[in-house]
């Protein structure tokens, strides 16, 4: 592997940086969603039931490893320890952009431990929007991927001193989406979809979206850091919360599928997430965290309290199944009820 391709160091950088910025705190706005009890829940908690079908496969929990690394030793340990934790929860975990294995093809290996260690798992490939039909395909075929994730960092690119400054995707991703041999989610990496941007993508063809709003892992900081002319950490501002781009969804959600992250933090957002839409719950920062701060045997041990929790919230609110806490009553604040009001969701 290059020792000193920009890319890669990049990379490193970015696990380091989402590192040093990770709080427990989230800012993606599930203070502003209450969700109420049900006094009679005429059920059993060992009842409980998490799975769900995640696009055509049947996983045990409504959670998945979104986005993260690849292309650097450092990645090849991370991509490891994911796709081990996701093998162990039979959940679906995601490689980071693979457009550095594109370009350097010997970073291959820092990729392939995902599919290597989960052999019958759901994994997914991630390309750019910049990309070609025929490497999105490549990136597929190297994890013989499941699903393939797109992402859209406008904001992200526009933060970084050596980034992109020219945005033409959507005939690409119609490209894509019409000729790779896998389900295609567009995703964001932290600043959310408007409805709007779910018009476009529905337009040209996309069925899956995760939303992946503000709220937790943000780029704006990350990449502020490392760019030391600009300090961008502003333009949070105008971004959209994962909770508002949940609400922004509402229109979209008979015709497309939603997933929800940005900021996921505790086994309330990802049930909250569920209610307000999405099919599944996507969390990055959050789990590598724990894989940065503590061994990969404790934070299963933390992914068994969360699944304890996720069952006990689901218990309280009157919930057997996933689909049953799509019918938990939900109570926004002012500040979300504004929100929709002004974007005319309600
Ligand atoms: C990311 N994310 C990301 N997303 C993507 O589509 N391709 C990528 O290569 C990366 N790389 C990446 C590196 C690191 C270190 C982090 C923490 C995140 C974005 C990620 O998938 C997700 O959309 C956001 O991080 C928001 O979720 P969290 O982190 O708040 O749970």
């Amino acid at each position: 592997m290059p020792k000193q391709d920009a890319q890669i160091q990049r990379k490193v950088e970015h696990l380091f940086l989402a590192e040093k910025y990770f709080t427990d705190e989230s800012f993606a706005g599930f203070d502003n969603v209450r969700l109420l009890h049900n006094a009679l829940p005429e059920l059993r908690l060992k009842d409980i039931d998490l799975s769900v079908n995640f696009i055509d496969q049947k996983i045990s929990l409504p959670v998945y490893f979104n986005a993260i690394t690849g292309g650097s030793k450092q990645s090849t340990r991370f991509n490891t320890e994911l796709s081990q934790l996701a093998h162990t929860l039979n959940i679906p975990v995601s490689s980071g952009s693979m457009g550095v294995y594109l370009r350097l093809p010997e970073t291959s290996d820092s990729f392939k431990v995902l599919r290597e260690n989960n052999p019958d798992g759901f994994v997914i490939s991630n390309v750019s929007a910049k990309v070609n039909a025929t490497q999105a395909q490549q990136a597929i075929d190297l994890l013989s991927a499941d699903a393939l994730q797109i992402h859209l960092n406008a904001l992200q690119e526009l933060a970084m001193p050596e980034g992109d400054q020219e945005f033409f995707w959507l005939d690409n991703i119609k490209q894509i989406v019409a000729s790779v041999n896998v389900p295609v989610i567009v995703k964001e990496v932290g600043f959310g979809l408007s409805q709007n941007n779910l018009e476009d993508l529905y337009k040209v063809g996309v069925k899956y979206v995760d939303i992946s709003g503000f709220g937790g892992t943000d780029f704006a900081q990350i990449e502020s850091a490392r760019n030391h002319e600009l300090d961008l950490t502003y333009l949070d501002r105008f971004s959209l919360s994962t909770t508002e781009s949940l609400l922004e969804s509402i229109p979209y959600q008979e015709k497309m599928t939603i997933f929800s992250s940005g900021g996921i933090r505790t086994p309330m957002d990802v049930i909250k997430s569920l209610r307000m839409g999405a099919s599944a719950v996507g969390m990055s920062g959050l789990v590598l965290h724990h894989l940065q701060k503590y061994s990969l045997s404790e934070t299963e041990i933390f992914f068994d309290e969360f699944i304890k929790q996720l069952k006990l919230i689901m218990a309280a609110i009157g919930a057997k199944s996933v689909q049953d806490i799509k019918k938990a009553p939900i109570i926004f604040d002012e500040s979300l009820i504004n929100y929709a009001k002004q974007r005319n969701i309600i």
